[in-house]
């Protein structure tokens, strides 16, 4: 008999400190300018975008990113994620198999995330996860997808044994200063239990294998190991993202059809009823979702209204110009914006503010979903929800899963929103701290704001037999 698998509980962590772009509440119509933008104005790169705090609110669409403090780093997120998730599930350490850690952030060359984050976890809780298997998984974005599907299937397999499998995401992403992508950054973690019968979400893949995976050898965005900041080629990172996701998302459709999930000539998009995709800032999820829509409503009925609308016909001559005109107007369309707002919208505000956590985006997309509609008091027992996870350089995987009974109790212990409305004035850094800890790369330095209640970054080691080794503790 096949086993029910899937997400069972999530807990996120993001840094108390970040860095404000724009400030969301206008004043007199108009988006305040922050020292932030004062600054980059006079940078080459955002010569040509206008009223800057308008670019960053509306045309990126972020108003402030976590930037880890001086004490943080992808082991210590990590680790405070996982602590959340134990506590709010009083997991017993011993009970866990694995830890697979998704991260394109990692501490070490060698030493995986996974085992200093399981160190400070068993420091902290008193217990043994001596026979567990800790192991980092790299794949840009998609780290914490993979890592997801192969404890899924370890589960599935029945080789668990009874014992859980646990996926953190953990990531700073990271830009040169000044360049274009800069207000794309963000940090954080998500920690999800996976286990049978869970109480948050089930994968809809049965004894198949019906996640649907495409991959190519892409240079759209990469960090050689001696940088600390990404390279990437913006318009050709979402151009691969737009192409893998659309090849990915019918790939998917076709096999959910061929067992019975879709009924045969059904859309995906009408079968889910809230998709998630990864979410590197929120415009993103405008433009992957509208693809999606785009590429299943043409040739219905739907799609003449659109046209209508639109007032010309989808341009079909490589016309670029005139191509980028009708995407943003169908984006603007009464149907898209309906299926829009019903599907996608609630699991992107929480990005607005996290910025881009990487492997963890399209997860904390999630919670930012499943609070926003708990604060809504909607039921969602029983909803099919769709993931597209991409991952530059590149690798797109696809796949539903459906909402569980027990669904409330875990989303009502979620904390996402309220970390993010908790961030104070404390937390908000000036824009000399905001540079200075962005080239600390990976140096401790000086905390903004003191260590209370979480793990943090000890000391590096610098004698001959611990050189760069890291040493992390809990502080009460
Ligand atoms: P860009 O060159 O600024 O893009 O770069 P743009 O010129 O197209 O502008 C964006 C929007 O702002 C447009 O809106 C403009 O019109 C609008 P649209 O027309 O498309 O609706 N705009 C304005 N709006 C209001 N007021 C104004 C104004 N001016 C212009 N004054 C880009 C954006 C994302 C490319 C850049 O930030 C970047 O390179 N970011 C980093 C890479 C990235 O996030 N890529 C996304 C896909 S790849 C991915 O997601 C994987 C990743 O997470 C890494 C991993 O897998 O590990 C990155």
């Amino acid at each position: 008999m096949n086993k029910v698998v899937g997400i069972d509980a999530l807990a996120a962590y993001v840094p108390k400190t970040f860095l404000e772009l724009v400030p969301e509440k206008k004043v007199d119509g108009k988006y305040v300018e922050t020292e932030f933008c004062k600054s980059r104005r006079l940078a080459p790169a955002f010569e040509k975008c206008g009223d800057l705090p308008s670019y960053i609110a509306d045309g990126v669409g972020v108003y402030q990113f976590g930037v880890p403090d001086g004490h943080e780093d992808s082991v210590t997120m990590g680790a405070m994620a996982f602590k959340k998730l134990i506590d709010d599930n009083d997991l017993n350490i011993s009970d866990i198999g694995r830890v697979f850690v998704g991260t394109e952030t990692p501490v070490d060359n060698s030493k995986p995330n996974a085992i200093y984050i399981n160190g400070a976890i068993e420091r902290h809780f008193g217990g043994s996860m001596r026979n567990c298997t800790p192991v980092d998984m790299k794949f840009a974005c998609a780290g914490a997808t993979v890592a997801l599907e192969l404890l899924g299937e370890w589960i599935e397999s029945g080789k668990s044994k009874g014992r859980y499998g646990v996926a953190i995401a953990t990531d700073i992403s990271t830009y040169p200063l000044r360049t274009r992508e800069e207000v794309t950054q963000g940090a954080g973690a998500i920690a999800m239990l996976v286990s049978e019968n869970p109480r948050l979400l089930a994968f809809e893949n049965g004894s198949e294998e019906i996640t649907s995976t495409v991959s190519k050898d892409e240079k759209d965005f990469f960090r050689p190991v001696t940088q600390h900041t990404a390279v990437v080629d913006g318009q050709l990172s979402i151009g691969s993202y737009l192409s893998t996701c659309k090849e990915a998302l019918l790939d998917y459709r076709n096999k959910a059809v061929s067992q019975g999930i879709i009924a045969a000539g059904g859309l995906l998009t009408d079968n889910v009823d809230r998709l998630l995709l990864h979410l590197p800032f929120y415009k993103m999820g405008e433009y992957a979702s509208s693809a999606l829509f785009k590429n299943e409503w043409r040739g219905t009925s739907r799609f003449d209204e659109i046209v209508k609308e639109i007032g010309f016909p989808e341009p079909k001559n490589g016309d670029k110009v005139k191509e980028k005109d009708f995407e943003k107007k169908f984006r603007e369309s009464k149907i898209f914006k309906e299926a829009f707002s019903q599907k996608v919208e609630s699991g992107l505000l929480a990005s607005r503010r996290t910025g881009n956590i990487y492997t963890g985006s399209i997860y904390a997309s999630l919670m930012s979903m499943l609070e926003n509609d708990a604060r809504k008091g909607t039921d969602l027992n029983g909803k099919r929800f769709g993931f597209g996870s991409y991952g530059s350089g590149s690798l797109f995987k696809a796949f539903t899963a459906r909402i569980q009974p027990e669904f409330k109790e875990v989303v009502s212990k979620m904390d996402l929103l309220k970390q993010l409305d908790e961030r104070n004035s404390k937390g908000s850094l000036s824009l000399d701290d905001y540079e200075r800890l962005h080239e600390k790369g990976m140096v401790k330095s000086d905390s903004i704001i003191e260590p209370h209640q979480e793990f943090v970054l000890d000391r590096i080691g610098n004698t001959s037999l611990d050189s760069g080794y890291r040493y992390y503790r809990f502080v009460d």
